[in-house]
């Protein structure tokens, strides 16, 4: 099957490992604000990857694609109900789970500062330019853990399709860049195994946007690999956790 060849052509001699590691149990964390409130498992590499947006009370945030919510849920507890959180999802049934998870899971006191809308996220940087103090953009992407755990979607994993999502990527990008602040920063971040929508992505854009640069990520988890401008947590080498994939971009002030 083109996944197997493709990753193993990719990974080489880690690659038996990696793929016992990605049919494997993850490594979840419980985020719970309170006794009152509905607990959400998220998995630790993702925690990793919203903290590393570094938000503090105060800042105007925006998670371009924030369904279910997990990492919504990450930024919020980091703004304490200082500042605003725009949660946007372009599908409308995700966005349903999103409210859900907003509403039960978080204090009024931090829920109040979170709006959640529904843009398609390539019209940020047109419509809401240079707003936003700090941008996660946690983009659609191939998913390769989910991918190898379905026989459906195997099937229809293809190269030429990572090729699309990182077309897809791209511009996704390009807006959240735009819609930034000078001065703001920015993490950009996938679940996928391979750089062509990871380092890639990024690779492309520091060419096309000269006013961002990408910063280190300090204090990885152990087992990460730091790749040409940003961090891979994959799972054989991080206790289950991962894949996710992050990269920190600062605009010039
Ligand atoms: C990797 S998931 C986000 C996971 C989420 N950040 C979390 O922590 O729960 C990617 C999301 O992007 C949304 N999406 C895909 N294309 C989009 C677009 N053009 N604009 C906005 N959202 C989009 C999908 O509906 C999906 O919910």
């Amino acid at each position: 099957m083109e996944f197997f060849d493709y990753f193993s052509n990719l990974f080489g001699d880690r690659w038996p490992a990696l793929l016992e590691s990605l049919k494997g149990e993850g490594k979840a964390t419980e985020l719970r604000f309170g006794e009152s409130f509905e607990p959400y498992y998220l998995d630790e590499a993702s925690v990793f990857a919203a903290r590393a947006l570094g938000v503090c009370p105060g800042d105007s945030v925006l998670d371009m694609c924030a369904a279910p919510g997990g990492k919504t849920l990450v930024l919020a507890s980091m703004l304490k109900g200082e500042g605003f959180l725009q949660s946007n999802d372009r599908s409308p049934d995700r966005r349903l789970r999103l409210s859900h998870v907003i509403e039960n899971s978080l204090p009024e006191e931090w829920r109040k500062i979170v709006s959640v809308s529904g843009y398609d996220g390539v019209k940020f940087g047109l419509h809401r330019k240079e707003s936003y103090s700090k941008i996660l953009l946690d983009a659609p992407c191939s998913s390769d853990r989910h991918v190898l755990n379905s026989l459906s979607h195997l099937e229809v994993w293809s190269v030429k399709r990572v090729k699309r999502l990182a077309v897809e990527q791209g511009g996704l990008l390009a807006s959240a860049i735009d819609a930034l602040k000078p001065g703001g920063t920015l993490v950009y971040g996938t679940c996928a195994l391979s750089p062509m929508e990871n380092d890639d992505v990024v690779k492309r854009i520091l060419k096309k946007r000269p006013s961002m640069r990408s910063v280190q990520i300090a204090e990885l988890p152990s087992g990460a690999d730091r790749t040409e401008f940003g961090v891979h947590i994959l799972p054989d080498r991080c206790e289950g956790r991962g894949p996710i994939y992050c990269a920190k971009l600062e605009k010039a002030p």
